[in-house]
């Protein structure tokens, strides 16, 4: 895992997860979350977290985004790169759950993720989730 500061590209994908963070349905844990992926042709798409009152129902943002894509786009679509952010500004790597969907659409993924604490990280979707189930 890598701290740094995000490439230019990076950015615009940051930005992206904020704008989409704002749309969240959080009333029940009150932590907004927000996603946006790059796929490899160069497409973004953005998810927030969908809560439910039924707490087990919540959709994670990271897959509201993974999703909304593959509806688009096909399944065929491939995650080039995919950010998170929060909006209590704590690390917010994506859930185990979220690392096998991400790994399904993107071996090769890279996750960006922030906190106030240690800046911006970068990581391989691999290291995040070594030996990823596949069929
Ligand atoms: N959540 C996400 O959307 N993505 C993550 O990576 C971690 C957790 C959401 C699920 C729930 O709505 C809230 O954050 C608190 O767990």
């Amino acid at each position: 895992m890598k701290n740094r500061n995000p490439s230019k590209s990076s950015q615009a994908l940051l930005r992206a997860a904020k704008t989409a963070m704002k749309n969240a349905h959080a009333p029940y844990s009150k932590f907004k979350v927000g996603a946006a992926m790059l796929t490899t042709k160069g497409e973004v798409f953005t998810g927030c977290n969908v809560e439910n009152a039924s707490y087990g129902l919540t959709n994670c943002a990271e897959r509201t985004a993974i999703f909304a894509a593959v509806a688009k786009v096909g399944p065929k679509m491939r995650i080039r790169a995919i950010a998170v952010v929060n909006d209590h500004g704590v690390p917010c790597s994506p859930c185990g759950a979220c690392r096998q969907v991400i790994y399904e659409f993107g071996p090769e993924a890279r996750v960006f993720f922030h906190s106030k604490k240690d800046g911006w990280q970068e990581a391989a979707i691999t290291d995040l989730l070594p030996e990823g189930f596949r069929l």
